[in-house]
Formats: C-alpha cells, sequence, structure tokens
C-alpha cells in the first residue's frame, strides 16, 4: 500500500488509495459471523494474505490494529465508521447523471453536449471540465480564448436556470510561474512542501513545474479556503473534483545518499517492483509542517486534501460540499466521493468495476464510480451500452472519456441512447431510495452499493459473488458483463424477486438459486425482493424535474414477515443533513399481510417539510401476493380522519408465470406528512 498515480487498468499494482482493512465474514457452524480488522497506519506495507494467515509487512508508525467484532457485516460497518468517520451526506443532485471527458475544446462544445442530452431526452444532471479549461493548466483560472470567463458563467447560469449543476477539477501541483497569483500567495504563506533542506519541493505535473500545498500545515487550510472562495467569487461551480492527489508527479527525484527516507532497507512493492518508493511521486524526505516526513505520510495526501477541500467549500458555499477525489485512505468517506480512476474501455474493465465500487463502500466510501464506457482506449456501442446499463446503479454515476479517444456520451449511438432512457429513467424514479440509502449511509455506514453477503451474510454461496450487487437491501442488479451475451446467469438468495422493469417477472428462489436470465441489448436485469417498500417518483431529466413529481410506493409482500422501508426528505443541499426541524422530513412505512387482509402504515417524524413541498404519493403498487387487492372495504385513516376515497381505483392483474398478482391502486393522493393506514381486502 502505497498511493500511486498508476491506472487501476492495471491489474495488480499498487491503487491511488490505501485501506489496511478488511472484512472477514465466517462460513461454519455460525454462518456469517462477521468481524472486520483495521490497521491504522499511514506508512508504505506489504500486506500478504495467504489463506489462513495475514501478515503485514510495515515499514514504520505504530501498530494501532482494531477490530470490530460485530458479528455481522451491517454492524462492522457501524462500529468501523463510527471509528474512523461516517460518510459524508451528498447533495441530491449528486445522484444525477454526470458527464465529463478530458479533450473538451471549448464552452461551444461543453454547450452542444449539454444540448444533445435535452435533444436525446436523457437525463443530466452534471456537467464537468477536465483540465482543459484552465489557463495553462493552472489550477483556479480560465483559459481566456477557450473557457472565458463571461462565456463560462453565461454557461454556468444556463445550466443552474435548467436545474443543472457544473464541477471543475483542481490538482493539488500549484504552477510555479512568477506571474501566477495562487503561487506567490502560496509562497507568502508559506504553505508548500519543502525539501529536507527547507528549499520548495519542486515536482511536476500538467502546468510543468509545481510546489504540493502542505495540507499538515493548518496555514494551507486557509490558503485553499481562499483560493476556492476566489474562484467560486468568479465561477459558481456546485462541486470539486480533486485529481492527481496520491500525489502524482511526472517525475522521479533522485533519492538522497544514504537516505533510508527515500530508498528504505525493506522494499514495499511498488509499481510491480522493490524500487525506492520515490517513483512518480513526492520523495520520502521531503518535509510537511512539523518536519513531519512525506515518508510517514505519503498515504494520507488525498485525505488531507479532500479534508481541506470539504472544509473550505463548507466555509464558502454554506452548503453540503460535493468533492469527488481519487486519492483516499480510512476515513476520507466524511469528507468525499471516489471514483476508481483510469479504467480501460474493455469487458475485464465493466466487470472490475462491481468489486471496485464495493471495496470502496466497506472502506467507508459508499459514493462511488467508475468512469462509464471506460476512460482509456476507444470503447464500443456494445460495450458502452452494457456499461451504462450497470452504470446506472453505481451510487455515482459519471460518463468520463480520455483526451483522444472517441466521444462516448451516450446520445453517439442510438442503441446505447435508447438503454441510457429506459435504465436512467429507472435511477430517477428510485432516486428517493438511493437518497436515502445515502443518509442511512452517512448515520450508519452501512454502504449504498453491497456486495450480496450483506444482506444474506448466512448464504455461503453469496461470499464470492463480485458479478451482481444491491442496492439497500433488496434491489439486486444482475448485470451482462460479456460481449455478445443476451442471457445473464445470476445468484438469487432465498426469497421471491420481482423484475423493477416491468413487475410481472418474477424468480421464486426457495433456497438460493443461479437462474439463467434473458437480457437482450437493452436490457438489465434488476430485481427486488420480497419484504421491501420502496418509496419511488417519476421520471425526468434532471433531479430537480424528478423531486417536483409525486410519490409512488412499490411494496413488496412477503409471507414471512412484514415489509418496510422509508424515505427521507430535505431540500437536498442543506449542510447538516436531518438538521433544523423543519428541514427534513422522514416516513417509514410497513406492510403486514393478515389472514384476507393487506394493511400498509406510514409513520411520519417531523412532517414539515414533506407539507411544505406538497408530497403526496398518487400511487401504490402491491407485488407479491397470490390474489389482487380489493377496494369496497378498504379503509383509510389519514391523521385522525378518515377519508373518503371515492376516486382511488384498484386494478389487478396477473404475473407472466401465473403465480402473483401485480395490484395497482391509483389516484390516491396520500399526503406524505400524516400518518395513513390503509387496510385492503385481499381476495
Ligand atoms: C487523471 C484522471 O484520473 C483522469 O480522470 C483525468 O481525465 C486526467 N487525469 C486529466 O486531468
Amino acid at each position: 500500500m502505497w498511493n500511486a498515480d498508476i491506472p487501476s487498468a492495471n491489474k495488480d499494482l499498487n491503487l491511488y488509495g490505501s485501506h489496511p482493512f478488511y472484512m472477514d465474514v465466517r462460513s461454519g457452524p455460525m454462518n456469517g459471523t462477521t468481524h472486520g480488522v483495521l490497521l491504522l497506519n499511514s506508512n508504505g506495507m506489504d500486506v500478504e494474505y495467504t489463506g489462513d494467515r495475514i501478515t503485514y509487512k510495515v515499514i514504520g508508525g505504530i501498530i494501532d490494529l482494531y477490530i470490530f467484532g460485530g458479528p455481522t457485516p451491517v454492524k462492522v460497518m457501524d462500529q468501523y465508521t463510527k471509528l474512523i468517520g461516517r460518510p459524508a451526506s451528498m447533495p441530491y443532485w449528486s445522484f444525477g447523471f454526470h458527464q465529463c471527458r478530458y479533450g473538451y475544446k471549448n464552452v461551444s462544445e461543453l454547450e452542444y453536449v449539454v444540448d444533445n442530452y435535452a435533444k436525446a431526452k436523457i437525463p443530466l444532471d452534471v456537467m464537468w471540465t477536465d483540465i482543459d479549461y484552465m489557463d495553462a493548466y493552472k489550477d483556479f483560472t480560465l483559459d481566456p480564448i477557450n473557457f472565458p470567463l463571461d462565456k463560462m458563467q453565461q454557461f454556468v447560469n444556463n445550466l443552474h436556470n435548467n436545474g443543472q449543476r457544473y464541477v471543475p477539477i483542481v490538482d493539488p501541483g500549484i504552477s510555479t510561474n512568477s506571474s501566477y497569483d495562487t503561487f506567490s500567495r502560496g509562497i507568502k504563506d508559506d504553505i508548500f512542501i519543502k525539501n529536507h533542506n527547507g528549499s520548495e519541493y519542486l515536482g511536476s505535473v500538467w502546468p510543468g513545474p509545481v510546489y504540493f500545498p502542505d495540507f499538515i500545515n493548518p496555514a494551507a487550510q486557509d490558503y485553499w479556503t481562499d483560493e476556492i472562495k476566489r474562484f467560486q467569487d468568479d465561477l459558481k461551480f456546485d462541486g470539486l473534483w480533486i485529481d492527481m492527489n496520491e500525489a502524482a508527479n511526472f517525475i522521479t527525484s533522485q533519492p538522497l545518499e544514504n537516505s533510508t527516507l527515500d530508498d528504505p532497507p525493506y522494499k514495499i512493492n511498488d509499481g510491480g517492483g522493490r524500487q525506492p518508493i520515490l517513483s512518480r511521486t513526492i520523495p520520502g524526505s521531503a518535509l510537511h509542517y512539523g518536519n513531519v516526513t512525506e515518508y510517514n505520510v505519503h498515504n494520507l495526501f488525498g485525505h488531507l486534501e479532500a479534508r481541506a477541500t470539504h472544509e473550505a467549500l463548507v466555509n464558502v458555499t454554506n452548503k453540503r460540499p460535493f468533492v469527488l477525489s481519487r486519492s483516499t485512505f480510512v476515513g476520507s468517506g466524511k469528507y468525499a466521493a471516489h471514483w476508481t480512476g483510469d479504467n480501460a474501455a474493455r469487458w475485464d474493465d465493466l466487470a472490475y468495476s462491481i468489486p471496485s465500487m464495493l471495496n470502496s463502500g466497506l472502506f467507508g466510501l459508499p459514493m462511488v464510480g467508475a468512469d462509464i464506457c471506460g476512460f482509456m482506449d476507444n470503447t464500443n456501442e456494445e460495450l458502452c451500452r452494457r456499461w451504462i446499463q450497470v452504470g446506472a446503479f453505481y451510487p455515482f454515476a459519471r460518463n468520463h472519456a480520455n483526451k483522444g479517444s472517441t466521444y462516448h456520451e451516450l446520445y453517439v449511438w442510438d442503441s446505447v441512447a435508447e438503454s441510457a432512457r429506459k435504465v436512467l429513467g429507472l435511477r430517477y424514479r428510485l432516486l428517493p431510495y438511493l437518497y436515502t440509502l445515502m443518509y442511512e449511509s452517512h448515520l450508519t455506514g452501512t454502504p449504498i452499493a453491497r456486495p450480496l453477503f450483506f444482506s444474506f451474510p448466512e448464504d455461503v454461496e453469496t461470499y464470492g459473488i463480485s458479478s451482481q450487487f444491491l442496492l439497500g437491501n433488496g434491489v439486486l442488479v444482475s448485470p451482462v458483463l460479456q460481449a455478445g451475451a443476451e442471457s445473464v446467469t445470476a445468484y438469487f438468495p432465498k426469497g421471491n424477486w420481482f423484475d423493477i422493469f416491468n413487475y410481472t417477472n418474477s424468480v421464486t428462489a426457495s433456497t438460493g438459486a443461479n437462474v439463467t436470465l434473458s437480457a437482450p441489448a437493452d436490457h438489465i436485469n434488476v430485481h427486488i425482493r420480497e419484504g421491501n417498500i420502496l418509496a419511488m417518483q417519476g421520471e425526468a431529466i434532471t433531479t430537480r424535474a424528478a423531486r417536483n413529481t409525486s410519490f409512488n410506493l412499490l411494496v413488496v409482500m412477503s409471507n414471512n414477515s412484514a415489509s418496510t422501508g422509508e424515505v427521507f426528505m430535505d431540500n437536498g443541499v442543506e449542510l447538516h443533513i436531518a438538521g433544523a426541524i423543519g428541514t427534513w422530513t422522514l416516513v417509514k412505512f410497513q406492510a403486514e399481510l393478515g389472514s384476507s387482509n393487506v394493511t400498509i402504515t406510514s409513520n411520519v417524524t417531523h412532517g414539515g417539510y414533506a407539507k411544505s413541498q406538497n408530497y403526496v404519493i398518487d400511487k401504490i403498487t402491491i407485488l407479491g401476493l397470490t390474489k389482487g387487492v380489493k377496494s369496497p372495504s378498504s379503509i383509510v385513516r389519514h391523521g385522525s380522519r378518515t377519508v373518503n376515497f371515492n376516486d382511488m381505483e384498484i386494478k389487478a392483474s396477473s404475473d407472466n408465470e401465473g403465480v402473483f398478482v401485480v395490484s395497482e391502486i391509483t389516484n390516491l393522493k396520500l399526503s406524505m406528512w400524516n400518518n395513513f393506514k390503509l387496510e385492503l381486502k385481499v381476495e
């Protein structure tokens, strides 16, 4: 573990971040007993796992070993994130779809892309710019020719008027160009990382020669906040993307003579070799504030930059920050979202995106995604189509491409566009659910996207699965990850599962079972399990528009237990999530099956916010019953009143297998801010 700027497309090499944490799920007499282990140490290390033991070879620091007793995966995450920091709350808009590319040429091209999304009726919430927008790759500047301030301001204003957002990139290396104010202020504040002799350490990144801010220095926070504020005063960006923060360096400095910091006697595996540990980064002998050596804190660079950037955004915008970081360490989830870096447009990389995303969740960084359609190399229509089908269900869904690769925005191919409308359509309907999962994650550390063993730790078959994942407890995504495939063999843990696109295809697994499902070109299999209740909203092309549609409740009944679900609502940008009363509402739902009836109840905490927004449920869909629900004997108690639901319409239809009935109750107008109890006869 030694943070490195090595594209994630390369297997079996060090990653951008370090998380000396693992979760151990045991099979045996007590299947599913889980614990976690953290070696809280920021030094370089080799970790060897040989099946029955794990060996840490750490080249410094202290042994600070934590064991989290679990005994379930959910409890381990609670215990782990209680120690390292709960995942940051994320703005509502960040759950929309994001478009980025390294190599957008100018503002007109940005406008062209945004327009084409609108024309193709594909959701787009956030437009990004990579380093192209900068003047000679200098942070907090704009290229005066291609991305001039007035045009950029207008572009960002237009986005905002359309309910869309803008996120630019910022790199840590500050150009040493003597006429660059950000550089001069950094020198004045004396916040750059030093050589052992006290001069500034000179690296080289996109702008050429750079100094690196020392985020350990308390003065660097004020410096960083001030730079971000100056930039924000000019351009109202909505979040920041911090890249190259391993820290990446395009040069490898010579090790100091006899320095065990630059060239330690035990050589950890760095970049696949055993070499001095200063390859393409800041050398170990460089000094931080208080004479702390880079050797000891190298793995913290991205983490500390994420913290500083988060704090700066809190300060400057007074809104919930959105920071996307490439390099992370234990606890970075408290400050940032994460993308998995430079993958390639290959089927393998699509498949690896799932375990990468799931790992990030276990590391307390649940807001995560991989570059959709693949960053390096040229993607193709089929791969890009399958990728958006998976990427639509990443917690963080962003399409990104490398400079020079062919364009792969979702409208480029008709079949990709069509599939994107379908899967992003579902994503946008699921936004209240994703957002509530984020809220739960922020409170308890349970990831948004989870491995199957999280919900089914007693089922040993789930332990090795990394080609499927769950959103929350009960939404199972089973994608096609191979070229040419038109079906997928997916594992279904015990229970009744329903196709979430059409409700009528179901899978019944009396014990866990592998099931081969049809997966034609435009389709990804997504199922919801019995026992879950999802609050959903309508389809739209921005999160803002989606938030203004009425709610639908999807209730999946179970014979064995009550079904449950909850929804958290606020304005999506409030700094302190679930803070002042009146700014948020939480509603818990429960559904129970009696001998001849179904009872659905809601339990509201602080209805004020939902009332201020006039949030109503206008439709309830009930799955999982073998008979339909009927209206006549239904009673609805709404608050203290019994409401006349004459308008309510009920229809029931049988599913494809002829086993289950899909019941739909429409025209409901149930307000979200009052408790309700709905009893329906089942016949
Ligand atoms: C490396 C990042 O991983 C990539 O996403 C970005 O496009 C390039 N740097 C250029 O900024």
